[in-house]
């Protein structure tokens, strides 16, 4: 939550409380003790209003979250207890759609390895990359991704230990978007003016893209380098990102996450990240956030975000207002500017 949206929650909202981070014992101890006079609950990606919290607020009329998914709100039990739901749909799509191709670059290209290497003071002379390639792979500039398979893609490497590999370029690579809606949408415009090939997998085939369709994960993972997760996260698409989705992706493709951590079996991605049956990742989210598991953070080939998609200060204010402005339309009985539910 932002501090523009807690300062004004505090002002206008006669009983506020912040339950970040505290635990969920005393969260739980809180809407226990203050059952009778909650009204409202103000959800974001990591705490929401599930079966349990529904339960123990019996006076709960609206779900305010800051966030557009909704995957911590139990949305059919606030349908049938008649809770309103409300997200912040559309003020964030370009941010998140900015980040994932902000990611794919850094992945492809390793900004933030390159970065630490200069931090490390390790780059003593221009081009220094060079040594960790074969003498024959030197007259290979820009490797194709073809190439890519050549190189091993160096794993559980330590800081100290450390010298960058050849990048590998974004521009003309085939991005596959799991997920064609909004942000979905907004990624494949930003795509396209990379010169990528755009193909995607969604619940329907939407007409007049002019994109690919494939019916399933595999075998858009199978046609595409770049592969974007950016769908809801529903049971349809939890785990979406299997073994089986990562094998076809194979050592020359990255997968790119700006979705929800379940969608990808974590474990398997790291092992096939450190077999080298990947060839990279950048991900913004976790399944068990703020955790981020272990065998990820040993590894050069990722990029890792703190879940900051929306985190511009322009996005988030705008996201800020759109939950105030629910809460407000629902306090003077009018229609809610974003309803779900
Ligand atoms: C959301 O709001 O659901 C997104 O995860 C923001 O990054």
């Amino acid at each position: 939550m932002n501090s523009y949206l807690e300062e004004e929650l505090s002002r206008r909202c006669k009983l506020f409380r912040l339950w970040e981070p505290p635990t969920p014992e005393s969260r739980r101890d809180f809407l226990r003790d203050n059952a009778g006079s909650i009204r409202a609950l103000v959800g974001n990606t990591t705490v929401g209003a599930d079966a349990e919290t529904i339960d123990l607020l019996p006076g709960l009329e609206i779900v305010a979250s800051f966030s557009v998914g909704l995957d911590k709100v139990d949305l059919a039990k606030c349908r049938e207890k008649g809770i309103r739901v409300a997200n912040t749909p559309d003020v964030l799509t370009e941010d998140v759609a900015d980040l994932a191709i902000g990611l794919a670059v850094s992945t492809m290209r390793r900004i933030c390895e390159s970065d630490r290497y200069v931090r490390a003071g390790k780059w003593k002379s221009h081009g220094d990359y060079k040594l960790t390639t074969k003498k024959r792979d030197l007259q290979c500039r820009y490797p194709s991704v073809s190439d890519i398979g050549r190189y091993r893609i160096r794993t559980r490497q330590t800081l100290s230990g450390y010298r960058p590999i050849l990048q590998i370029m974004f521009s003309g690579r085939a991005v596959g978007i799991l997920g064609l809606g909004r942000i979905g949408s907004a990624i494949a415009k930003r795509a396209e003016a990379f010169g990528c090939p755009i193909s995607y997998h969604s619940r329907s085939q939407k007409p007049d893209t002019g994109y690919k369709y494939y019916s399933n994960a595999v075998d858009l993972a199978a046609n595409c380098q770049v592969l974007v997760v950016a769908c809801p996260l529903t049971e349809a698409t939890r785990r979406i990102i299997s073994r089986e989705v990562i094998d076809a992706l194979g050592p020359k493709g990255v997968l790119i996450n700006i979705g929800r951590g379940p969608h990808v079996d974590e474990p398997e991605l790291a092992k096939a990240l450190v077999e080298g049956r990947l060839g990279g990742a950048g991900l913004d989210v976790f399944e068990h956030e703020p955790r981020v598991p272990e065998g990820l953070c040993a590894l050069e080939n990722v990029v890792l975000l703190p879940h900051v998609g929306s985190g511009t200060w322009e996005t988030e204010k705008a996201m800020a207002d759109l939950v105030l402005g629910n809460l407000e339309a629902h306090v003077l009985n009018k229609p809610l500017l974003t309803p779900v539910v």
